[in-house]
């Protein structure tokens, strides 16, 4: 918890850049090697726990288990053998808006999980509609999807911790994907999806020096 005591250990500085620098995206998944069911509850739980702009999680994680319908996605995402081949496959979709109702059930789990009354809650729910009026449809589905990229990066991060391989995947036609996975018109539409499982062994990019800007390039002091 938060406010308790440290019981647990942290990372230090040097495995958290280990494990950043082991963390690449995986093209070659070990199609037989499955990710043990405790290790995947924590990687669900990593996505609930994500943050988002006001605390409201515009977003739902479809974990596509049925081999059938990620063979479908297969041939929507160029082809790309991560779809099937790794141990799970989440496909991270945003809410394509933000409407009174959305912010009313927020502010209502809010106020349960603090144990105050939605009342109270008052304030912060007339700025987030103030907030959220000002911006269009399409502005609100974007602020979503920018939400859904966050929980996107905490789900690697956190799969790299422990051990787990990700390959994050926009190559996909979402057009498609919502078609396949019945989104039309649900309210939710897909953003991006993820695969996740371990390395096969032959996997070249494993061994591909990773290729960034040097940090003077990106990083300044102002
Ligand atoms: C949002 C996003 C979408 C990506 N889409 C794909 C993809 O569809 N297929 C793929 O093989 N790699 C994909 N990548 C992986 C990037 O190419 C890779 O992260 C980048 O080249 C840096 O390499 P590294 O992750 O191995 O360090 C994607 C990465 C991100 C962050």
């Amino acid at each position: 918890m938060r406010n308790s005591p440290r019981i647990m250990k942290h990372l230090t500085a040097e495995d958290l850049l280990a494990t950043l620098r082991w963390r690449y995206a995986t093209k070659q998944f070990d199609a037989t090697r499955k990710i043990p069911a405790d290790v995947w509850d924590a990687l669900e739980e990593s996505l609930v726990l994500t943050p988002s702009s006001f605390g409201l999680q515009p977003w739902k994680f479809l974990v596509i288990r049925d081999p059938a319908v990620r063979a479908r996605l297969q041939s929507e995402s160029w082809n790309q053998p991560q779809t099937t081949e790794a141990s799970h496959f989440v496909v991270l979709t945003a809410r394509t808006d933000v409407t009174p109702s959305d912010i009313n059930a927020w502010i209502n789990r809010m106020a349960e999980a603090q144990g105050k009354s939605p009342d109270e809650l008052a304030p912060l729910k007339g700025m987030i509609a103030g907030f959220a009026e000002t911006m269009s449809h399409e502005a609100r589905h974007a602020w979503n999807m920018r939400q859904v990229y966050i929980a996107l990066g905490q789900l690697m991060t956190a799969a790299a911790t422990l051990g787990i391989d990700t390959c994050p995947m926009e190559g996909i036609s979402s057009a498609a994907y919502d078609r396949i996975l019945g989104l039309e018109n649900s309210g939710y539409a897909t953003a991006v999806a993820c695969a996740l499982g371990y390395r096969a062994e032959g996997d070249k990019y494993a061994a591909t020096p990773k290729a960034r800007f040097e940090r003077k390039a990106v990083v300044a002091y102002v």
